[in-house]
């Protein structure tokens, strides 16, 4: 009988990516099996984000649930960034954790289990030759790390301190990891970093100039690869270089995350984005105009440190011109190791009365619920390109070019295709299609 791993899963794509690289490294190395109850586990990793304060609270109430149910020899350990910033006060605060292991370190998995009592935490650790997943692949979809770490200074952001400086993996190595995919069957791949487009700065090991535009033309020649992704560009770094690329390169899929975080260009320099609110529209326009069925994705906080009604008046004022397709938006969560927790601490700025900042976000998600309303019925009688993902409950379900979830009737042995269909009807955020 093969040991098993129960491992759960926080935050963002990054994240899932770790997670995988885990579950293969202690599939090669140490004979663990999946398994989705804790209850038969051998081991039990909590994958953490610490972006916002109340999960992270969470986290040791989770803790405790998970040793009261578990086998009795089986050891519980904490990954990820809540594990790299709190570290070694997660075992003073709870003995119930056998080891705390950060994000910068994922590829020391198989060694620390043996441990007991121990956080690796360090954030300078270069992890970047093992950011490549090496298990099984069975995904028509397949993530592939371009980048590791954050070397922005955003003022509410704890990443750079959890995740460390940024690094860029050689293309090559990329590339290669690209090839391996594409010859196991993936069809699509999503390039993943902090900050994608600030690719090709600081390179693992000596390595040819290249940017992340020059990337994705080089990715795009690999025979086979149908389709490519990205998350999170930044969008300071969309130059007229990147959106022609983006554009014209039929293999990029037409939908792209644009994290606005505010609309305020008097916020955007609080928060450090380095970008004004003309720019991002700019942006954003440029690219519509260039592509017309482009969908954009973004990531909305309201309520930072001395953010008026004005302030937010101006990112309701976004939302209107850009009409986000997916929109995360949050309450602005004070975190340690951040400039704005320093300054709210000196009483340079001040925060949001929470009853305000909840107001604002409720007014900012109907809003946008409402214009994704109609920009969903517009979607009626359109025909997009679909990779199947999965058969579920007699429907095919998969992704549009532009990222829309769409599920199809037709024969489960379409996953893992692609093929037209055309929109029938919309229920909600759903979408329904037929085969064409
Ligand atoms: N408070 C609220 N939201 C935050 N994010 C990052 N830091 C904070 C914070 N301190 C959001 C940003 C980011 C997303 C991943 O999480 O919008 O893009
Ligand atoms: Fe991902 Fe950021 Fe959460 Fe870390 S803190 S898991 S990088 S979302």
């Amino acid at each position: 009988m093969s040991k098993k791993l129960y491992i759960e899963t926080l935050g963002c794509a990054m994240n899932e990516r770790d997670s995988d690289h885990i579950i293969a490294e202690l599939s090669d190395k140490e004979g663990y099996g999946l398994t989705n109850n804790p209850k038969e586990a051998d081991l039990i990793l909590i994958n953490t984000c610490s972006v916002r304060e109340k999960p992270e609270k969470k986290l040791f109430s989770e803790i405790g649930q998970y040793a009261k149910i578990k086998k009795h020899d089986a050891k519980i350990g904490v990954c990820g960034c809540t594990a790299s910033h709190l570290g070694d006060e997660i075992l003073k605060k709870t003995k119930a954790v056998n080891f705390v292991l950060g994000a910068r370190n994922v590829s020391k998995i198989s060694q620390i289990i043996h441990k007991d009592r121990v956080a690796w935490v360090d954030i300078d650790y270069d992890d970047s030759a093992y950011v490549f997943s090496q298990g099984n692949i069975s995904n028509v979809r397949g993530f592939v790390n371009i980048s590791i770490g954050c070397d922005k200074k955003c003022s509410y952001c704890i990443v750079p301190k959890t995740r460390g400086k940024e690094i860029s993996i050689p293309a090559d190595l990329i590339i290669n990891e690209v090839k391996r995919l594409v010859d196991n069957g993936v069809k699509e791949v999503l390039l993943l970093g902090q900050n994608v487009n600030s690719y090709g700065k600081n390179f693992s090991t000596i390595h040819r100039a290249i940017n992340f535009t020059q990337l994705l033309s080089e990715i795009s020649n690999i025979n086979g690869l149908h389709r490519i992704r990205f998350t999170s560009p930044h969008p300071l770094h969309m130059d007229d270089e990147f959106i022609l690329e983006f554009a014209n390169n039929k293999k990029i899929c037409k939908s792209i995350h644009m994290p606005l975080q505010s609309g305020s260009t008097k916020i955007l320099r609080d928060m450090r984005r380095g970008y004004t609110k003309e720019w991002f529209l700019n942006r954003a326009e440029k690219m519509k105009s260039l592509i017309p069925q482009l969908t954009i994705g973004t990531d909305i906080i309201v309520g930072f440190p001395g953010e008026s009604e004005e302030d937010f008046l101006d990112t309701l004022d976004v939302l209107e011109k850009v009409s986000f397709d997916t929109m995360y938006s949050f309450i602005y969560s004070t975190r340690p190791h951040t400039e704005a927790k320093e300054l709210l601490e000196s009483g340079k700025i001040e925060l949001v009365d929470e009853d305000i900042a909840k107001n604002r976000l409720a007014r900012l998600q109907d809003r946008h619920k409402e214009l994704l309303g109609i920009t969903n019925q517009a979607q009626l009688g359109q025909i997009h390109e679909i990779l199947f993902e999965s058969y579920k409950e007699g429907m095919l379900e998969g992704r549009s070019d532009t990222n829309k979830l769409v599920r199809v009737s037709g024969d489960e042995s379409l996953v893992g295709s692609i093929c037209n269909a055309r929109i029938s009807e919309v229920r909600g955020a759903q979408l329904f299609g037929e085969l064409v």
